[in-house]
């Protein structure tokens, strides 16, 4: 069964955040200036269990959802993940299962997620000049550990991929060494114009570096012509590389905004539903679960919560940046 939202797009992904807590800092995400040490995350019992996460899970797909993400925070943080990933492996219709992290515990936990039943990872890394890595994520781990933890991810058979955030007069110099990493480990590699996610990252037009800048930075080693979008709801744009072995994806949600093929429902850990990620408040499922709400009740709320929907956020931007509070990346999980 499929649901339509006001502007004909089907319901076809789920992430769900599995914490809000994160053990680095990026400027992008969680500035450290904004987000010190004694930052308060939620409370232990505020967020859902993994039965609670099932659940949710299984109504989506029943909805139609095929592909869910686990994200956070840091989702390596949450304790027993791989039994999360044990169960929602086995949840029939959903084929793809993937995770996003920032790769600092990946190395530890890399197999036992691969034999729980996650399919893809995708791993942050934003440089790779041990300086620029630390002002990208506040001072923490190191840019050999997440390369480790890659190396890692990929012998244990886990389809991986690493995403950029660039931002202008900080890491635009450090595009080409992650594509040529990327190439080295014959990984897929995309690039993330900056957003402006929650209102704490002093997003500003002027610090976008846009999919223009990163094709035209590329373009002193590589070649590259598109490949399209694989799957409808792919946020990145793909281009394959004509004379080394590299596919990239570029996500220009600033410049080339995406909505029309926005498919992703959003849980945060402490369970509201969200319908976009520049949304502001999500809808409450946990007092529905808790109330005693049956799969079948949850069904119906996001048919109907699904069906009003007509975010179009980055297509917008002008017009609501002013106006829109937003939640922030680490508490919405990206
Ligand atoms: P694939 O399934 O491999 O395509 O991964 P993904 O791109 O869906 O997930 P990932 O967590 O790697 O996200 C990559 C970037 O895309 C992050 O910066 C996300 O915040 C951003 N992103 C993901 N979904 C959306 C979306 O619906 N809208 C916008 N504007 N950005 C998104
Ligand atoms: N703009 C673009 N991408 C962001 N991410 C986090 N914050 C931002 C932002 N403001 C990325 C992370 C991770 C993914 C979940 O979202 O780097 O790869
Ligand atoms: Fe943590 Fe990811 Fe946010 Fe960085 S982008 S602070 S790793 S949640
Ligand atoms: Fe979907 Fe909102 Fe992203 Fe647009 S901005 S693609 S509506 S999540």
């Amino acid at each position: 069964m499929n649901i339509t939202d006001k502007l004909g797009r089907v319901v076809k992904d789920l992430r769900i955040s599995v914490t809000d807590r994160c053990n680095f800092r990026c400027n992008y995400c969680m500035p450290i200036e904004k987000f010190p040490g004694n930052f308060k995350f939620m409370p232990r019992k505020e967020i859902l269990s993994f039965e609670e996460i099932e659940l949710v899970a299984k109504a989506f797909a029943e909805l139609g959802v095929t592909k869910i993400r686990l994200t956070g925070g840091e989702p390596l943080l949450r304790k027993d993940l791989s039994r999360l990933i044990e169960k929602l492996s086995k949840i029939e219709g959903i084929g793809d299962l993937a995770l996003t992290t920032n790769g600092d515990l990946l190395g530890n936990q890399a197999q036992r997620l691969k034999d729980s039943g996650l399919h893809r990872i995708t791993v942050s890394l934003d440089a790779l000049d041990k300086d620029i890595f630390f002002k990208m994520n506040g001072n923490f781990s190191s840019p050999k550990k997440i390369i480790q933890g890659i190396e890692t991810a990929i012998e244990a058979g886990l389809l991986t991929k690493i995403n950029m955030v660039v931002r202008k007069n900080i890491n635009g110099c450090q595009v080409l060494p992650i594509a040529h990493l990327g190439c080295k480990l014959g990984v897929e590699t995309r690039f993330i114009e900056f957003m402006d996610v929650g209102s704490k990252n002093s997003w500003d037009l002027k610090d976008v570096f846009s999919k223009k800048d990163i094709l035209q930075k590329l373009s002193a080693d590589f070649s590259f012509i598109p490949i399209g979008n694989r799957g409808k709801s792919d946020v990145a744009k793909v281009y394959q590389s004509t004379n080394k072995k590299l596919t990239i994806g570029i996500i220009s949600s600033i410049s080339e905004p995406f909505c029309s093929n926005c498919t992703r429902a959003r849980l945060t850990a402490e369970g509201k539903l969200f319908t976009c990620l520049f949304g502001r408040d999500g809808i409450d499922l946990k007092s529905h679960i808790r109330g005693g709400s049956s799969r079948s009740d949850l069904k119906k709320l996001f048919q109907k919560v699904w069906s009003d929907r007509n975010d179009q956020y980055s297509m917008q931007r002008k017009q609501l940046a002013q106006q829109t509070q937003k939640a922030e990346m680490h508490y919405l999980g990206g």
